[in-house]
């Protein structure tokens, strides 16, 4: 079997060593910026007077500076003399590199009344501008903003003053120039040589690791000379894994591959690959982790999967498939099913309706040519629905306003063939994107039902194809005219367009603020409300059981009213992106909310960004390394957060399907009582997460946030434990010992040791 992974860090260090005059320089211009709201032309002029205009801080969106809540265009100013020595000390001296940052969520930008970048994209002086710009990809607001112009290009003024007017259009949610940061450098030697680790994913090999990897000169007429290495050691115990090195001379355009075969071990390899450049005083380094599996490979005897409850309304449409894994073909058998619902036998999805309200206590039963397994099961007929944290796949994290039929199917039918199905995976959810987009007309037909795009021909088929496979149904709307993406939305049409969801057999409403933000008269907690309580009368009224998913990224405190709206989960925060800073600030910031969860709601930090990502039509690895992905699984299990897959299922490597696909893992998540994880211990680096289980068990992650292994030792006192208990080490499925009074565990940087305690 040969499976990939990739993921990678990817740490450049630049080394510049100060000498005099100065190698190299860089020039930070994060400071005395002027900021105001709204569009003129004028403003890009160098000659305008701005003097005016507020100071804004750069490394701060424009809502935490009193701009709260503003969409639409802005602009920001700033002025700083460009000295010659910049380039005199260049080693290279041809081209000046101007970093913006990051910019929320579209930009053009110009340099003395000329445009010089848009978008990240650079633009030469005589570009047309038109507004087009701000139709662009919704995640732009993670690009970085680089734009280089050559020394000798007339819009750079040295030794003299130079205005940057950048002009910023914020299309919802949060706006302006946020990382701080700008900088003025000239293009280094080191920008020419360019290391492809990314896309050359990690094979797994029998007891081996290994992958390709490429060096190469991008330079059209300089020749790099220099001194190349590449080491790997255990990331926990750092022995030895692999090294080389080698004088490397690439003339233009020339590469060389190199092919790494390391030891596959319960740790990541961390891997330094540096370029030593030769007279230019600078190296590259680049540092990667490689993927580990934990999950021990299922055996072929049947298992049933899946959490011990399910819930479902009287009256309404029922489906639920037994996730059993284990050889095909398997039979499958219900002990007690109640009236009204029929098994098939040949694929364990159970359909029909159960009328009466109750608690029906049955067994399942599975059955293949190695065995049997059997469980005790509860369904449970009444109002509530989502028992147990949704476990999904959602289109945005991946394709982003690109998704369409085929791969919403795709999805589907790759949750059967990889398997993840089989443990627990369920809900296909379409997200933005489906509906008909802003500019273009009719949007809906006479009698005002919604239409769907071209992509999306035939809905109620595409809801079939995913019922016929025993998986669940999702799509997405906003109570405003419009979606976050520009796309018609539910305002003023709430009950037709309940109505078509249930026509089409949608299981799941997200039903995202956006656009509301106009109608809404301010952000007071009726107002907050209203759009979310209109909604749940108008799913009430149509006869399915719909999960509803509130996004409004957590304004107003949103866990302390989300179940009286009716709501089954609510975002807690913004967008989460794949970055150890976005995960680590979501998923740890989740304190002071877990009261609010419990079966049949859930607080929701955003969706999972492991596997192939990219919110557009191109997809990249996931940039978080393989121990911060278990700390992403681990950490949402703990806190019964919904888990929705972001990511292309057809490219689900071995690595994320086995993280992905870990039982013992995913029953903490499923675990009946549904209680939500709350922190412990909080030291500088470590955090220690508790969450009590159904039955007296606790499940506990120990999070290493630091940047070095550490060896922690835990009292058992500080976990709630009196006496001796059994520690049970959930990703390796194994027993790892007891607790006396304490135990040391050995935790990598942004990595978790997940273990069950038995008291
Ligand atoms: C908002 C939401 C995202 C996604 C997009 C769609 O940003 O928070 O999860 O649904 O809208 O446009």
């Amino acid at each position: 079997m040969k499976q990939s992974l990739y993921f990678f860090i990817l740490v450049m260090i630049i080394g510049c060593q100060i000498a005099e005059p100065p190698k190299n320089p860089v020039i930070s211009f994060n400071q005395k910026w002027k900021f105001i709201t709204g569009d003129r032309d004028v403003y890009k002029s160098p000659e305008f007077d701005d003097s005016e205009w507020m100071d804004i801080e750069m490394d701060k969106i424009w809502e935490q500076q009193g701009y709260d809540p503003y969409d639409g265009y802005a602009w920001f100013r700033t002025r700083i003399v460009i000295p010659s020595y910049l380039k005199d000390n260049s080693f290279l001296q041809d081209s000046l590199r101007i970093f913006l940052g990051k910019i929320n969520n579209f930009d053009q930008s110009f340099l003395n009344g000329f445009i010089i970048g848009v978008n990240g994209k650079n633009m030469p002086a005589d570009a047309v501008l038109d507004t087009n710009f701000i139709h662009a990809p919704t995640n732009y607001w993670d690009l970085e903003r680089r734009y280089t112009l050559s020394a000798d290009d007339p819009r750079i003024l040295w030794d003299r003053e130079n205005v940057f007017a950048i002009r910023v259009y914020d299309e919802g949610g949060q706006g302006g120039m946020y990382t701080g940061n700008q900088e003025l450098s000239m293009t280094s030697v080191m920008e020419y040589l360019k290391f492809d680790n990314n896309n050359q994913p990690f094979d797994f090999e029998g007891q081996n690791l290994s992958k390709s990897f490429s060096i190469k000169n991008n330079s059209k007429s300089l020749t790099l000379n220099g001194y190349f290495t590449i080491e790997a050691r255990g990331k926990l115990d750092e022995g030895e894994l692999y090294h080389l090195n080698e004088n490397l001379t690439l003339s233009p355009g020339e590469s060389k591959s190199y092919h790494l075969v390391i030891r596959q071990l319960e740790q990541s390899a961390k891997i330094t690959y540096g370029f030593d450049f030769e007279d230019a005083n600078q190296s590259i380094i680049l540092e990667e982790e490689s993927p580990y599996m934990l999950t021990p490979i299922p055996g072929q005897e049947p298992q049933i999967n899946g959490p011990g409850i399910y819930g479902a309304r009287p009256g309404n449409p029922f489906l639920y498939a037994i996730p059993a894994s284990g050889l095909r073909p398997m039979t499958y058998q219900v002990e007690g099913l109640p009236k009204g619902l029929k098994l098939n036998k040949n694929n364990g999805i159970i359909t029909g309706s159960i009328k009466k309200t109750g608690i029906y206590d049955v067994i399942l039963k599975v059955e293949n040519d190695l065995g049997k397994d059997q469980k005790s099961f509860q369904i449970v007929i009444g109002d509530k629905i989502a028992l147990t944290p949704p476990l999904g796949w959602n289109s945005w994290n991946c394709w982003g306003l690109s998704v369409d039929t085929e791969k919403a199917i795709a999805s589907a039918k790759m949750f059967k063939q990889k398997g993840l199905a089989d443990h627990g995976w369920s809900y296909i959810n379409l997200d933005d994107g489906w509906e008909i987009p802003k500019d273009q007309e009719p949007k809906r037909d006479p009698s005002g039902k919604i239409l769907t795009n071209e992509k999306f021909p035939d809905m109620k088929a595409l809801g079939d194809s995913i019922h016929v496979l025993g998986l669940k149904f999702g799509i997405y709307s906003s109570p405003g005219p419009y979606t976050c993406g520009g796309y018609t939305a539910s305002y003023q049409h709430e009950l037709q367009d309940a109505q078509s969801f249930a026509d089409w057999g949608v299981d799941y409403l997200k039903y995202d603020w956006c656009s509301y933000e106009q109608i809404a008269n301010d952000h007071s907690l009726s107002e907050l409300k209203k759009p979310y309580f209109l909604m749940r009368d108008c799913l009430d009224k149509v006869n399915r059981d719909i999960v509803y998913s509130l996004c409004q990224y957590g304004m107003g405190e949103v866990w302390t009213w989300g179940e009286e709206v009716g709501g089954n989960l609510w975002r807690t925060t913004g967008d989460i992106t794949d970055t150890w800073e976005s995960l680590s600030s979501i998923g740890f910031g989740q304190v002071g909310n877990a009261p609010y969860a419990g079966p049949g709601h859930w607080n929701d930090p955003d969706m999972l960004i492991v596997g192939w990502v990219g919110w557009g039509p191109n997809l990249h690895p996931t940039r978080l390394t393989p121990d911060e992905q278990y700390t992403h699984i681990s950490l949402w299990s703990l806190l019964s957060a919904p888990m929705l897959i972001g990511c292309d299922l057809e490219r689900l490597d071995a690595f994320t399907l086995n993280l992905l696909t870990n039982d013992e893992v995913l029953a903490v998540h499923q675990d009946i009582l549904g209680k939500q994880a709350i922190p412990v211990i909080k030291t500088e680096t470590m955090q220690v997460w508790v969450k009590e289980l159904a039955g007296g068990n606790k499940a506990v992650g120990i999070f290493n946030l630091g940047d070095q292994t550490e060896k922690f030792n835990l009292l058992a006192e500080q976990i709630g434990i009196n006496g001796t208990a059994n520690i049970h080490d959930l990703w390796r499925q194994r027993d790892v010992g007891s607790f006396g009074s304490a135990k040391t565990f050995l935790v990598p940087s942004h990595g978790v040791v997940l273990i069950k305690v038995i008291p």
